[in-house]
């Protein structure tokens, strides 16, 4: 199973995803990791781990048409059976969605339907949860609303600030993309060896 992942920041989730990889426990090929912006660590760290990388930089694009299209255009180039995005902090347009329906893999880091968007961390803290947690779920044209795959709670301490809580929840949240992208690879080789594809192929379709 080929994916690429697509990264804003620090990129520790997809280091979770290279260590597992590496370390043979993950049956998944990183054909690429790719950034909206150039000097992220998620792209150090890739290249550092010999993996191919590119970077189809937002603020270089005159408009946002322009820049989704470049990012499916190289997305693509890749072949990737799946995308995923790990921290990767855009929307992508409509094209990018349709060319991957129930390919696209997003994370975040709240019990979605609550708290979506950039600050689900922050926005739980502030609302007084006492449990948050981390979703896994196929990215579709809305922010944070396409169908859920996964979640894991995490209970919030009173003495959690945002750092602290978000760090936490990135533990559960490794461990939980991890498991979703093991599950993936193991109905994608039992489709293979099937040779049907009755489900779409993604192997999950109902399952949580
Ligand atoms: C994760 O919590 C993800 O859900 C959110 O940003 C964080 C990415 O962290 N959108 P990292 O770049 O993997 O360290």
């Amino acid at each position: 199973m080929r994916i690429v992942v697509l990264v804003s920041g620090t990129g520790s989730n997809l280091q979770a995803v290279i260590d597992a990889v590496q370390r043979g426990a993950l049956p998944v090929e990183i054909a690429a990791v790719g950034s909206d912006r150039p000097g992220t660590y998620g792209i150090e760290r890739s290249a550092a781990a010999g993996l191919e990388t590119f970077v189809v930089d937002f603020s270089a694009f005159d408009s946002r048409a322009d820049w989704d299209a470049e990012l499916l255009r190289v997305v693509q180039s890749y072949q990737p059976d799946y995308v995923v995005s790990s921290g990767f902090m855009r929307i992508v347009g409509p094209e990018f969605i349709a060319a991957y329906p129930q390919r696209y893999l997003n994370t975040h880091p709240a019990l979605l339907p609550s708290f979506p968007g950039a600050h689900g961390v922050r926005d739980a803290l502030a609302y007084g949860v006492k449990v948050t947690g981390c979703t896994i779920m196929w990215a579709d044209a809305g922010v944070d609303t396409g169908p859920i795959i996964a979640q894991q709670a995490v209970k919030v301490s009173d003495h959690d600030d945002e750092a602290s809580l978000h760090e936490r929840i990135k533990v559960a949240e490794r461990e939980l993309l991890l498991e979703t992208l093991a599950h993936l690879a193991s109905a994608q080789d039992r489709l293979t060896q099937d040779g049907s594809a009755q489900d779409g192929g993604d192997g999950l379709r109902g399952e949580s």
